[in-house]
């Protein structure tokens, strides 16, 4: 029932969630951020791995004992974003996820410092015209290049096709679009002799655009994203961990936790949310030392909600 923190923000999207609470963007006011979040009292019984920026990764706490350290004292496994983010495909609206130039050089550094598995994000827009499959068929080709790479250097891959909730486009759309992309993602795996065994998949749930007229109900982002699962990723996989998305941190728990109520999967489906874990953290720290335990407090109700969730056992009224 353990998830995990994605907490891999840019140095840009970082500077963006600070911005939102009133604290500048220096490298001070992330290692207290972070620093913050990983020393969270308990924080190893909800959480077993947290994905890293680089900079968090080389980064001492502000008591000089190392991120990495502070994350294996409460039994949290470190991981590393590793791509270079994404770039325009071919001049158009659609992108590309780049860095797998340096990547094989990268891995051996990572995995010194303690990073145990990593992570790679593909960026699938919904829109008029797109996904076009060519678009689809180039993100998943680095994304299984990516995978062989990292399993070559020891380290598990988290696989993560990421199909945005922008735009005012149906749930059907986001169904289709995602079957589309886990469908060519385990082909290219196949292809690649990545082993699914070490392979942990990262995907979206199946929901509305944020803008659409029509938003689908919990149940059916619960079914339809079970359906997907199940017609496009074999059993054999290791693991199945949610990205967030923009969700809201209530639907994002809600979510998780209809699909674990349906019933037995071939996989443990759990969370590797980014904002819908942080969200409420931030928002009560606001960049002040003296907040720091009523952030962690809610930092801790939520990682231990969506631990309920990932188990089938979260209720409302849980959330106090
Ligand atoms: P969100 O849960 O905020 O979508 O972040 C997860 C993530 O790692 C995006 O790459």
């Amino acid at each position: 029932g353990k998830g995990i923190l994605a907490v891999d923000e840019s140095t840009n999207t970082c500077g963006k969630r600070l911005a939102s609470i009133g604290v500048e963007n220096t490298e001070e006011n992330r290692q207290a951020y972070r620093g913050m979040l990983f020393t969270t009292e308990g924080l190893g019984k909800y959480i077993s791995g947290a994905i890293l920026f680089e900079e968090t990764l080389f980064q001492d706490h502000a008591d000089g004992e190392s991120m990495v350290a502070k994350l294996e004292k409460q039994g949290i496994v470190p991981g590393i974003k590793v791509d270079k983010g994404i770039s325009p495909y071919n001049d158009s609206e659609e992108v590309i996820t780049g860095g797998l130039e340096d990547l094989n050089e990268r891995c051996a550094e990572y995995a010194a410092l303690g990073a145990k598995f990593t992570k790679w994000r593909a960026v699938i827009k919904i829109g008029n015209g797109i996904p076009t499959q060519e678009c689809i068929d180039a993100n998943m080709k680095a994304l299984a290049d990516y995978a062989k790479i990292v399993q070559n250097n020891s380290m598990v891959p988290m696989v993560e096709p990421e199909v945005l909730m922008d735009g005012d486009h149906s749930v059907q759309s986001c169904f289709e679009a995602t079957a589309k992309c886990l469908k060519t993602l385990f082909s290219m795996l196949n292809a690649n002799d990545v082993s699914l065994k070490g392979t942990i998949l990262k995907p979206n749930m199946v929901v509305s655009g944020t803008e659409a007229p029509m938003q689908a109900s919990v149940s059916e982002v619960a079914e339809l994203t079970l359906k997907v699962l199940k017609e496009n990723v074999p059993s054999d996989l290791a693991g199945i961990a949610f990205l967030s998305g923009g969700q809201s941190d209530l639907l994002a728990t809600e979510h998780l936790d209809a699909m674990n109520k349906l019933g037995k999967l071939p996989w443990p489906l759990s969370f590797s949310y980014g904002r819908a874990l942080q969200q409420a953290a931030l928002k009560s720290w606001l960049g002040q030392g003296e907040n720091t335990l009523s952030a962690q407090e809610a930092f801790s109700h939520r990682a231990k909600m969506n631990r309920l969730a990932a188990l089938g056992k979260w209720a409302e009224d849980l959330e106090g």
